[in-house]
């Protein structure tokens, strides 16, 4: 049948850098743009991560290459995104993804740590990768911004506040920067995932996790990482060059339920 329309739902050739992407979301992300045709920068703290990672998609036929980098240390971050841009000759799509938690009480006597490591993680290094990457995505004619935040960036929790402040720190910056960039042929957006099941809530014992999802979340069960990596996805697509600065929330209907799931 001939095409109807003009906008493509195709990321295949376009470059991808995933932070994050040894472990949990960033790892599902990374292999469905392999899976999409991109090719992917695999960057990650982990080292071992980020070889397995590469070679699961190089053993599927995709193209990709990793980096490990620890994002708290700044100054090696535009030196590494450049070296990427280099290697694949662009930069189309980047996702800040790589987070950590970031749970203390106001008293505990570890609060300041906990607050300066998760802000440096999970908010700073936002910007430090968005500057650094910025006059590749320019370029592109199609740059893509996503960045993964939080229910916690659009609600809150107790003995939480270092996270869910630097979260909703990434839904601020993804609005700043969408009005701020849209002028450059860059959208910026970021998904708000709820409780899935990833490196980050691997403690969380499993009785717990499944009294939390049939008292909170509707659909009565976590998340798996790919369901979150679809939704990325559909923010990257050249065709979804009219959405910028938004906030998807991909959490099972957790942050819309009003009874507290008092009657289900
Ligand atoms: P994960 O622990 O499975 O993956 C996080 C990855 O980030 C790991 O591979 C880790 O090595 C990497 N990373 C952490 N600190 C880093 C650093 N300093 N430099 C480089 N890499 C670093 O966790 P998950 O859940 O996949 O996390 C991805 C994002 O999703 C995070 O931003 C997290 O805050 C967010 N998120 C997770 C939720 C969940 O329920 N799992 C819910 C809402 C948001």
């Amino acid at each position: 049948m001939t095409k109807l329309t003009k906008l493509s739902r195709s990321i295949a050739g376009k470059v991808a850098l995933v932070t994050g992407a040894a472990s949990g979301m960033g790892r599902a992300t990374a292999h469905l743009f392999a899976d999409e045709g991109a090719r992917v920068a695999v960057l990650d703290r982990n080292e071992e991560g980020v070889k397995t990672v590469v070679a699961e998609i190089l053993a599927a036929g995709g193209v990709a290459k990793g980096w490990t980098l620890d994002l708290v240390h700044s100054a090696g971050i535009a030196p590494v995104v450049v070296e990427i841009a280099t290697h694949f000759g662009g930069l189309d799509i980047l996702i800040n993804n790589a987070g950590i938690d970031g749970s203390a009480r106001i008293q505990s006597h570890r609060y300041e740590e906990v607050w300066e490591r998760c802000f440096a993680i999970n908010l700073a290094a936002h910007h430090h990768l968005i500057r650094a990457a910025l006059p590749y995505l320019t370029k592109s004619g199609a740059g893509r911004i996503v960045n993964i935040a939080s229910t916690e960036g659009v609600g809150g929790s107790a003995y939480s506040s270092p996270y869910t402040a630097a979260k909703h720190g990434v839904v601020g910056m993804t609005r700043a920067l969408a009005v701020e960039l849209g002028n450059q042929g860059v959208t910026v957006n970021c998904i708000c995932p709820g409780a899935i099941h990833t490196g980050l809530t691997a403690a969380i014992p499993d009785k717990a996790k499944e009294t939390f999802a049939r008292r909170r979340v509707p659909l009565k069960r976590y998340g798996d990482p790919e369901e979150v990596a679809h939704a990325t996805l559909s923010l990257v697509l050249p065709a979804s060059s009219y959405i910028n600065g938004a906030t998807v929330v991909v959490d099972g209907g957790f942050t819309i339920q009003n009874n507290g799931g008092a009657l289900s």
